[in-house]
């Protein structure tokens, strides 16, 4: 078990849907439905748009990891109960609304983690997906069952999970609606690592730690740099080009490179 001496901890605004506290600088963000199995209902949404833009303003905050509350579920979907009823345009302005969000935290120049500790199912495994790296428990499950509804992925399953597993192995989880496990999801390259379940947020803390202790400009570019790959009209390598230059330009770069011909550890500012 890995320890944090001098975690200094604070609890930003209350929430319905979500628990939320920031420690040493790492905003953890706990899905508070737990007699749900977490599942995402539209409050949620909301509120977790909410948190996601305290990320981005925030300068305490050096990036966030998102699990869910309880041994089971990370999130098992968006909240069916909220279907009933729907229309094509209610069901358009659900999926817009989840795109809006779920690409606000893929676009965070601040790194974000899922801990995912039980079912990620449907959005919950979009959810997983929309962050930059995701650690799971052993007991994980993922999946994407929404054709057993009659309905497809709407918060951007269907894009994320090709880019992460490749096409072929992402149409037999999409048409078949079967649930994987963890150590599946490694195989496949769905997640990074399958850590023990009680080991599962000390061992995401620590990536995160490793992930935060590097220039934050530079790992706002990396994740921008990636991300450009995906992007329809753009050219990783001009992205890459650009931001190589901006990073060039900081006084991190500086420090970056003195420290190492200085044989010390850079103290980088985030300049
Ligand atoms: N939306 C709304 N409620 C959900 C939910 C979801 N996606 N997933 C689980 N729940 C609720 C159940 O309705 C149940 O509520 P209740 O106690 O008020 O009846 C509670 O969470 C516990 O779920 P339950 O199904 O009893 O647990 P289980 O251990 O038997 O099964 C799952 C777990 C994950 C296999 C099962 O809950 C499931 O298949 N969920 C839906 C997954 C899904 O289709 N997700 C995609 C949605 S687009």
């Amino acid at each position: 078990m890995v320890t944090f001496a001098s975690a200094t901890t604070k609890t930003m605004k209350q929430f319905t849907t979500l628990l939320t506290e920031i420690t040493d600088g790492i905003l953890l963000i706990t899905i508070n439905r737990e007699d749900k199995l977490n599942a995402l209902n539209k409050a949620l949404i909301g509120e977790l748009d909410e948190v996601i833009t305290e990320l981005y303003n925030n300068p305490e905050i050096k990036g966030a990891i998102i699990t869910g509350k309880g041994s089971k579920a990370f999130a098992a979907g968006a909240d069916i109960a909220e279907f009933k009823g729907l229309d094509e345009a209610a069901g358009k302005a659900l999926a817009k609304r989840g795109h809006a969000v779920f690409n606000k935290i893929e676009s965070s120049p601040k790194p974000v983690i899922a801990a995912v500790n039980g079912f990620a199912l449907g959005g919950g495994c979009e959810l997983a997906m929309a962050c930059h790296l995701r650690i799971a428990s052993e007991n994980a499950k993922f999946g994407q069952p929404e054709v057993k509804l009659g309905i497809i992925p709407g918060y951007g399953g269907t894009q994320r999970l090709v880019q992460l597993i490749g096409k072929g192995k992402a149409l037999e989880l999409l048409m078949t609606g079967d649930t994987i496990d963890a150590a599946a999801a490694e195989r496949l390259g769905l997640v990074n690592d399958v850590v023990q379940t009680v080991e599962l947020l000390d061992i995401t803390r620590v990536m995160m730690n490793k992930i935060t202790a590097m220039a934050p400009i530079a790992i706002a570019k990396v994740i921008e740099s990636v991300y450009a790959h995906f992007k329809d009209g753009i050219d990783g390598f001009d992205t890459e080009t650009e931001l190589f230059g901006k990073c060039v330009a900081t006084q991190d770069f500086v420090e970056g490179t003195t420290a190492f011909l200085e044989k010390r550890k850079a103290k980088f500012t985030g300049k």
